[in-house]
């Protein structure tokens, strides 16, 4: 209708030319002309079944680009928790799918190793014990103890501060010790992401503290750009537009009266490593909701300075929060953080009991390499499956079900097209390039779902929302399952149909796999 509309035709004509097309009619079982002039295609099962036949999950991008993200980045001292969850899960996934279709992806874990805390924690560890043997649970304690100790006891209060400054200044024992606090802190959460799966290295730690040497002159750009004023002694730059509740302008202080500088100039020089070394066309940040303001006014004064320029897209993705069954904060019963390691271990028990009963099969080992797969990909898909803007409810017995959109289903179905292979000991990879021909309309549904896989990935990056790939790999798997249900697979009527059964099946196992493994999610091949 817009073509006939532009050309200046009657629609229906314009439409019934477009029909008689040599090309299009070999597509098409019924191509027929509705309406005012619409045209409704129909494709044919042979045309659908070889698209089948042919799909290859991996198409590259065009145009790679050099994306950095920044995600996970803790804050070190203390034990990852829930909090921490989201950040490090939804970056993690994206990263990945990032990759696969041929981004370059520069990892970025902005922990936060410096700052006043460490004056007081070195300066407690000196009194009471010393800095070897530390481990993160133990520096938690620690971190407690020196800020009760800070506010009753202004002599120690002094000491800390002076070890504040001796780390800003250098000082080779105080950066010892320092080194001890933030080797034990990195250990422990290069040992949750192994856990869970997470593909971040030591490598990709670039902490808050390796940027200290560029403070300086980041404070002299601005000066230099012509932005930086002083405000009651402190160094700040006004972007347009950036307003208190009360009206008047937001500064972003960037050095205090003191000399120190703040989070935000730490991720100005963050930015300017990213843009200007790194040579990132995208920079993507994921934190929860309380920091937008930071970024904005991050982004704004990075464009003011130039560290942004036009081939440069900063990005600050936001998610919303965990919550418990009843909507409220996901804590501990005592109102703590819910800690990651208690949590994956609370999945894996969990998931235990279920793999004993439905795998009672297979080896005691294999039972708890199943229930950790299981347990961590139902705490990672229960997160990517929701829209990430929104909060989402916390529920073990949700996530965990055999039934539903959950990563156990989406396991247990991959698991079970495994096991068809399996006992015809037949090579599933072998029948990836099988011909494919459609006999029953759950075939034809089935083949139709496989083909819609590129254009939700697609879907999924461009939005940076992962939920989009979990659902549509929740329908595979439903189609999946209704095809197994009505078409009988090893024993099919004759040899053919055989083959191109299995075909399908393998191909729905291979996008299946593709899906949640690039979501940072593995798969059993036995359940
Ligand atoms: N460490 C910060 C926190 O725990 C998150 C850092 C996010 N990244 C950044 N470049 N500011 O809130």
């Amino acid at each position: 209708m817009a073509i006939a509309k532009r050309v200046g035709r009657n629609p229906r004509s314009v439409a019934q030319e477009i029909v008689d097309q040599e090309p299009l009619s070999s597509l098409s079982a019924e191509l027929e002309i509705g309406g005012p002039g619409f045209i409704n295609i129909r494709l044919n099962d042979a045309f659908i079944g070889g698209a089948v036949s042919e799909l290859r999950p991996l198409e590259q991008v065009d145009q790679p680009e050099r994306i950095v993200i920044d995600y996970s980045s803790p804050n070190v001292a203390k034990e990852l928790h829930v909090g921490h969850l989201r950040s490090t899960v939804i970056g993690d996934a994206l990263a990945r799918l990032f990759e696969f279709v041929g981004h370059t992806v520069i990892r970025q874990n902005h922990v936060g190793d410096w700052g006043t805390a460490f004056g007081k924690l070195i300066a407690y560890i000196d009194k009471e014990q010393s800095a070897e043997d530390l481990t993160v649970q133990g520096i938690e304690k620690l971190y407690v103890a020196a800020n009760e100790q800070f506010e009753k006891d202004p002599i120690f209060a002094q000491i800390a501060r002076q070890e504040v400054i001796k780390l800003q200044q250098q000082d080779s024992e105080t950066l010892d010790k320092w080194n001890q606090i933030v080797q034990a802190s990195l250990d422990h959460v290069q040992q949750i992401y192994s856990m869970l799966d997470i593909s971040l290295q030591l490598s990709d730690v670039r902490g808050e503290s390796s940027y200290n040497q560029d403070l300086a002159t980041i404070v002299d750009d601005l000066d230099k750009a012509g932005i930086l004023e002083v405000s009651d002694g402190a160094k700040c730059v006004f972007a347009e537009g950036f307003l208190r509740k009360d009206g008047s302008p937001l500064p972003m202080i960037v050095q205090k009266s003191d000399g120190g500088y703040l989070y935000h100039t730490t991720d100005l020089a963050a930015l300017k490593h990213r843009s200007k070394s790194l040579h990132a066309n995208r920079i993507l940040y994921l934190t929860d909701a309380r920091q937008i303001h930071h970024f904005q006014l991050l982004f704004a004064v990075g464009k003011l300075v130039g560290y942004i320029s036009n081939d440069v897209i900063p990005e600050h993705l936001v998610f919303g929060s965990v919550l418990d069954k009843n909507s409220e904060p996901f804590r501990t019963r005592g109102g703590n953080n819910v800690l990651l390691r208690e949590l994956i271990h609370e999945g894996i028990d969990r998931a235990l009991e279920i793999v004993r009963i439905k795998s009672s099969h297979l080896s005691q080992d294999e039972q708890e390499e199943i229930a950790r797969l299981v347990a961590v990909g139902a705490i990672k898909y229960a997160d990517l499956s929701k829209n990430r803007t929104n909060d989402y409810r916390f529920d073990w017995d949700g996530m965990l079900s055999l039934d539903g959109n959950t990563a156990p289903y989406l396991q247990y179905a991959h698991a079970r097209i495994c096991s068809i292979f399996a006992r015809a000991d037949l090579d599933l990879q072998a029948h990836l390039s099988h011909e494919i021909s459609l006999q029953h309309v759950s075939e034809r549904a089935l083949a139709l779902r496989l083909l819609r896989f590129a254009e939700t990935l697609e879907q999924s990056l461009e939005e940076r929302k992962p939920h989009y790939l979990c659902n549509y790999l929740y329908e595979l798997t439903v189609h999946f399952m209704r095809f197994y249900e009505n078409c009988p697979v090893l024993k099919a009527e004759n040899a053919r149909i055989r083959e191109s059964r299995l075909s399908l099946s393998a191909k729905t196992a291979q996008i299946l796999r593709v899906g949640l493994e690039n979501l940072g999610i593995s798969l059993p091949v036995r359940m």
